[in-house]
């Protein structure tokens, strides 16, 4: 019988709100992308999310098609939500997204209303919840009007199945059309969800002031680069580390001489802060104004202990923001 720690929330600093809207999110939180899913080890995925949710992690973010097997993963946290967490429902941020391929046929990708409304009918079933908190448009769909597709995420929350809604991936042109559609609609969009992390900074110039202009939060998604914002690959390419043993989004060639050569000069920063790789890269999102939270992934206990540990210094100093800057930069 799992008893959460009694001092998960014993640091209010830890929560910060998203947007302008009434919901707080913890400064990290566990996305369930890789390692949760159907081929994954079960008793890992679940000490996991246990001890982040011993460490004051409320939000765990989920998609339709997270697994392998698509659905697997919502279905192993739903086991999670019937046992460990059976009694800790309204202390959990639970959010799901629709919009990549799901199933077969027409009706089973991008951003129908057809499609959006079965898949999160499924993905309740398999996580066993009446409601998601957040339900996400996962990626723009470049044929279906947005009026339609905002007007299925209203209606998610109007018929009680979603708390907020939310968007991801979406440019900032984009996600300025979505955010108008939906606060006419009643049901102001919640939180954005870029990749966005030191390495990959594409939503700075646009997407971050139009995000605090109009009080959307931001949760940025891999947060550590899928792990090149890590320790992990100092020492050449570990046999069960993402690149070592999952092909299909970090592959060893991603490890480069050049990323190496700029993650270990900040690692260098980091130790200076007394922090880890890790931490002063999740750190530095959080230290952006419009950051709500940063969404980790993780394949083991110690990587989520490690990660909120970059909430103890989140302070820098503006020599620490400018060096961190020119090795960003260097070409
Ligand atoms: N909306 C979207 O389109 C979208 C796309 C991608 C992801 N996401 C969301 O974002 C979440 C996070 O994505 P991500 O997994 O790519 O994030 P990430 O945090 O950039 O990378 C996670 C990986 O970094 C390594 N790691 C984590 N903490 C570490 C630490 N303290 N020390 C050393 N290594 C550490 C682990 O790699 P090893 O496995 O090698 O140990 C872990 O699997 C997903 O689960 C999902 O919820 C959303």
């Amino acid at each position: 019988m799992y008893l959460p720690s009694a001092s998960r929330y014993a640091n209010p600093s830890l929560y910060r709100r998203s947007g302008r809207s009434g919901l707080k999110l913890p400064l990290i939180s566990l996305g369930l992308w890789h390692n949760f899913g159907g081929v994954d080890a079960y008793e890992n995925a679940r000490a996991i999310v246990r001890r982040a949710f011993d460490l004051g992690i409320t939000h765990f973010d989920l998609a339709n098609n997270y697994g392998p097997p698509p659905g697997s993963a919502e279905e192993n946290f739903g086991r999670m939500l019937r046992t460990d967490l059976a009694s800790h429902r309204d202390e959990l941020i639970v959010s799901t997204k629709a919009g990549y391929d799901m199933w077969a046929g027409p009706y089973g990708d991008f951003g129908s209303r057809k499609y959006l409304l079965a898949s999160l009918d499924q993905s309740l079933l398999r996580l066993g919840l009446d409601y998601v908190d957040i339900f996400y448009h996962h990626r723009p769909d470049p044929d279906t009007p947005l009026e339609e597709t905002m007007g299925a995420l209203a209606h998610t929350v109007r018929s009680g199945k979603a708390l907020y809604v939310a968007l991801s991936n979406y440019n900032h042109v984009q996600t300025a059309r979505a955010a108008k559609i939906l606060r006419e609609l009643g049901t102001p969009c919640l939180i954005h969800q870029p990749r966005y992390n030191m390495l990959d900074r594409w939503p700075e110039p646009e997407l971050l002031p139009l995000l605090e202009q109009e009080g959307i939060g931001c949760i940025p998604f891999s947060p550590l680069a899928k792990g090149l914002l890590t320790n992990r690959y100092f020492n050449g390419i570990p046999a069960d580390s993402r690149a070592g043993h999952d092909p299909r989004f970090l592959r060893p060639e991603h490890v480069t001489d050049v990323v190496l050569a700029k993650t270990r000069e900040l690692d260098t920063i980091a130790k200076s802060r007394g922090q880890t790789l890790a931490q002063l890269a999740l750190a530095w999102l959080l230290n952006q104004k419009a950051v709500t939270s940063t969404l980790i992934g993780a394949s083991r206990p110690a990587q989520v202990e490690d990660c909120v540990g970059a909430t103890r210094n989140l302070q820098f100093a503006a020599d620490e923001l400018a060096a961190i800057e020119r090795i960003l930069t260097a070409s």
